[in-house]
């Protein structure tokens, strides 16, 4: 039988990228709709990406004993003081949502040659083994001048991966999870659950 894990969110894109990656691995991955699972609304306010990956990992837990993952992720721009960073979602809102963000990004840049940036991803697992298990992810590049590409989601457009040299939302699906922080994290995830006789 698969291994059968909940994604704590109701992210279609986020849930699309784990799918993908876990799903050809012999593993079944939930999110909280398909399973109807309505947690408490969750403050993401810890200092740091751990912190609110299990924040909301814990949200979930107190609904179900199934295993359960978890993501916190941000962007960070060497030019801004490593900002959002952990705010990135929050940020997007402030702005009025992530196309106007990333004018905001892209105008606070214009004059500044230092446009290194990096995605970071914290995976947390909880109901494996006694404590949380952490599995980190960071995809390095620089911002783009303008937005370029169609796919993917949030800063996307503006994020240009030294792996891949060309935007995330230039890149197909898989070329993304590939170099991607959020796919980095669930290969290490995917390590352990192998380790542990969960996925093939
Ligand atoms: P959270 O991890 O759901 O709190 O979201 C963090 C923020 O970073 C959101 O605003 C996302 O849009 C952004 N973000 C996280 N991962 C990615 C990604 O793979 N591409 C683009 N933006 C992302």
């Amino acid at each position: 039988m698969n291994f059968e894990i909940i994604l704590a969110t109701n992210n279609k894109h986020k849930l699309q990228e784990v799918r993908e990656i876990l799903a050809p691995h012999g593993m079944t991955i939930y999110g909280l709709n398909d399973l109807n699972l309505r947690p408490e609304e969750v403050e993401e306010n810890a200092p740091d990406y751990f912190g609110n990956a299990l924040l909301k990992a814990e949200a979930v837990a107190k609904l179900t004993t199934m295993p359960i993952i978890a993501d916190d992720s941000g962007l960070e721009i060497e030019a801004m003081d490593n900002k959002p960073g952990i705010h990135s979602a929050r940020f997007a809102s402030e702005c009025g949502g992530h196309e106007k963000a990333i004018s905001n990004i892209l105008q606070f840049l214009k004059d500044k040659d230092n446009r290194k940036a990096r995605f970071v991803c914290n995976i947390v697992l909880l109901n494996m083994s006694d404590k949380p298990l952490r599995f980190e992810g960071i995809a390095t590049g620089h911002i783009a001048k303008e937005p370029y590409g169609e796919g993917g989601f949030g800063y996307d457009p503006i994020f240009v991966s030294d792996e891949l040299k060309k935007t995330f939302a230039e890149a197909g699906q898989e070329e993304k999870n590939k170099a991607s922080h959020r796919g980095k994290a669930l290969t290490k995830l995917l390590t352990y659950l192998r380790i542990n006789g969960k996925a093939r």
